[in-house]
């Protein structure tokens, strides 16, 4: 069985881990901190168990008995097939382990980082096998969303984005292409503008907090969960997208031109809004939370994109 190297199990190295054994790889996880690894083996068992009961994978024990926590970097790497580095966003971090593991994996193994923000040459450009590396940003949690952006340096060759791409497939993720290196890539980017607009929108008392989450979960999100923002307004228009925009113009230069999307939000707001979080989920713990999230993602994805199954 192949085997996919996990470096760092906080909330992202531990759920590609999961996705790496549900679908039939060894997954071999380490972090530098013992007690994230040992946390790392009871939430990688319990998002398993999870994915059981909701009859996505035959058995959570057969998967989980493909992981393996170790307490080196060394150990993580060894016969590895891919590397996928979840470590703390921080470009010194993020260069000194890229050094390390350009040092010891086999030059034809891809490195992938899974940075939210930081485009690869940061912290990439310097190493022998930069062409082998890149950034393979995932969405929390990548177990259960499946989005994968796959973003090259100048320096990645093209064998490494394919070999990349081919592996997210047969893990049933859905890999996208940015073709140019851009800080956020293309998700954060977008969830920026809305994050930005809708801090905006509650600190100067359009809405509520409340009101705002149900504009999207009732609303934006349910329209953009089978359509993009292209392919949507394809649709609402009988003569196509370049129609939708020539009637929507005029309104959407207006909009786009009030918007305030650096907002400069201050600490008084953002506390407003973690106790408004904090009531309207009644004080139930975040992790209770987590799993309900997921239980929802499961039933979404079955809904988009048919049976999710063990490959
Ligand atoms: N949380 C998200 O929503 C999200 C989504 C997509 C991508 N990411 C990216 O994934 C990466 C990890 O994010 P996270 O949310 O899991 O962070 P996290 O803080 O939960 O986990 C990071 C882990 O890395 C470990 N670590 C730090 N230096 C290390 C080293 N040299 N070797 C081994 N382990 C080391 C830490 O002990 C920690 O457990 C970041 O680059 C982040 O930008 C995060």
């Amino acid at each position: 069985v192949n085997i996919i190297a996990c470096i760092g199990a906080g909330s992202i190295g531990r759920s590609w881990a999961t996705l790496f054994a549900a679908r039939g790889y060894k997954a071999r996880v380490h972090d530098a901190d013992p007690r994230v690894l040992e946390s790392a083996f009871g939430s990688v068992r319990e998002s398993l168990m999870e994915l059981e009961r909701a009859d996505a994978i035959e058995s959570a024990e057969e998967c989980f008995a493909r992981v393996e926590f170790v307490p080196t970097l060394q150990q993580a790497v060894r016969g590895a097939c891919h590397v996928q580095e979840s470590i703390v966003e921080d470009v010194q971090a993020k260069m000194s382990v890229f050094a390390t593991l350009d040092e010891l994996v086999p030059a034809d193994t891809v490195l992938a980082s899974s940075t939210s923000e930081i485009p690869g040459s940061c912290f990439m450009q310097q190493l022998k096998g930069r062409d082998r590396c890149l950034v393979a940003h995932p969405v929390n949690p990548p177990h259960l969303i499946p989005l994968v952006e796959i973003c090259p340096t100048p320096s990645t060759a093209t064998r490494a984005v394919m070999a990349t791409k081919q592996l997210m497939i047969r893990l049933g993720q859905q890999p996208i292409l940015v073709t140019r290196e851009i800080g956020g890539f293309i998700l954060n980017r977008l969830q920026a503008a809305v994050i930005g607009e809708a801090l905006h929108l509650v600190g100067e008392g359009f809405c509520s907090v409340e009101d705002l989450d149900k504009a999207i979960t009732s609303g934006l999100g349910r329209r953009w969960a089978s359509l993009g923002p292209f392919a949507a307004g394809h649709l609402n228009s009988d003569g196509g997208y370049a129609e939708y925009i020539l009637k929507f113009e005029r309104t959407l230069r207006q909009l786009t031109a009030s918007l305030e999307t650096d907002y400069s939000w201050d600490r008084t707001l953002i506390e407003r809004i973690d106790q408004s979080c904090r009531e309207l989920t009644q004080r139930r713990s975040i992790r209770e939370l987590q799993l309900e999230r997921d239980r929802k993602l499961i039933a979404l994805r079955r809904s988009l994109d048919g049976p999710v199954s063990e490959s």
